[in-house]
């Protein structure tokens, strides 16, 4: 694959197309949900699945998340109960991914769920996403665009400059909304935080943190979404050579949220670690954000940011 690659498409028909036929023919593209940018290939071809796992040098053991059109094709993959359909039902399309009892016959590539007999799904809310979907009509795989332990890609460059050289092609649709990776679900338990928060899922509160331990989600790889500079949190002013990201009455070099709303942060989290990455002559350190909603699924990406590697 040329150095030049991947292209970047703008989101339309013609991307669209382009992107269909690279994954119809066993490739992997690039292409925004609303949380980040995902490396999409056919979740039913081994080849296709072992060419994601390359091109992002991820760990085979970390499973992927298979992206489907509607709650009816997911059904078609996974086991449902009454507790799985009712969450669907009311977030799908939306952030939320469900890890649910895999249907062998759905002729998953056991590569997706690296040996489980569970699947994580989600019916992502992203019409290019979306339009991907309708134009390959294969169930996707996608973990996020970046090369493995990087920091996720919310823009279009973010996967060209971490994947340069590994993918044909990226389909350009702006800044991602959500900008954190969908909240991860299985029974009463979240076992990543995310967009959706443990009380939009469980307004009951009878639902936990963290899975059972043998679970395989990224709360057991501890340094993750890491930029190549150390990082401080929890810092109220800079110390000589850093880079600061602020957030709400913390004015740094560059605020996550000037008027500390925590929504605003998550969507600038990760193009904000990027921008600090690039240029902070030191390390980078960044300011207390809130343990309240989605600020929960901020500090865990950067408490992983910053966790020794
Ligand atoms: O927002 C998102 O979820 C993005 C976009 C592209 O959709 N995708 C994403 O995928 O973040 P990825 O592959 O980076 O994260 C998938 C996580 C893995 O860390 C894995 O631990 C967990 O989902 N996972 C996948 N299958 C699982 C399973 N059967 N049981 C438990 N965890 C699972
Ligand atoms: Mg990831």
């Amino acid at each position: 694959m040329s150095p030049t690659n991947p292209r970047i498409l703008p989101y339309g028909e013609a991307a669209i197309a382009e992107a269909a036929q690279v994954i119809r023919a066993g490739g992997c593209a690039a292409v925004p949900t609303e949380t980040v940018y995902g490396l999409a290939a056919d979740a039913t071809d081994s080849r296709a699945v072992a060419g994601i796992y390359e091109a992002k040098g991820r760990p085979s053991f970390n499973p992927l998340i298979v992206h489907v059109p509607d709650l009816e094709a997911a059904e078609l993959i996974a086991v449902f109960d009454d507790d799985a359909r009712v969450l669907a039902r009311r977030f799908w399309p939306g952030p939320l991914t469900l890890v649910l009892p895999l249907r062998a016959e759905a002729g998953i590539s056991p590569l997706v769920t690296a040996g489980l007999d569970t699947i994580a799904l989600r019916v992502p809310d992203h019409r290019a996403m979306q339009a991907l979907l309708d134009a390959s009509g294969l169930p996707l795989a996608a973990p996020s665009a970046n090369a493995s332990g990087g920091i996720s890609p919310t823009r279009a460059e973010h996967v060209a400059t971490s994947l340069a050289g590994r993918i044909p092609l990226v389909i350009d649709d702006g800044a991602t909304p959500a900008g954190l990776e969908s909240t991860i679900v299985q029974g009463r338990s979240v076992l990543r935080p995310g967009p959706l928060s443990l009380r939009d899922l469980f307004p009951d509160g009878r639902a936990q943190i963290g899975g059972n331990g043998t679970i395989v989600a990224p709360g057991q790889l501890e340094s993750h979404y890491a930029p190549g500079k150390p990082l401080r949190l929890n810092a109220h002013e800079r110390e000589a050579g850093e880079w600061l990201i602020g957030f709400g009455a913390v004015l740094g070099d560059d605020t996550l949220s000037l008027r500390g709303d925590l929504t605003e942060a998550a969507a600038n989290l990760f193009a904000a670690l990027h921008r600090a990455d690039a240029r902070a002559d030191g390390g980078i350190a960044v300011a207390p954000v809130p343990e309240l909603g989605i600020g929960v699924a901020i500090n865990d990406r950067l408490r992983r940011a910053a966790a020794p590697r």
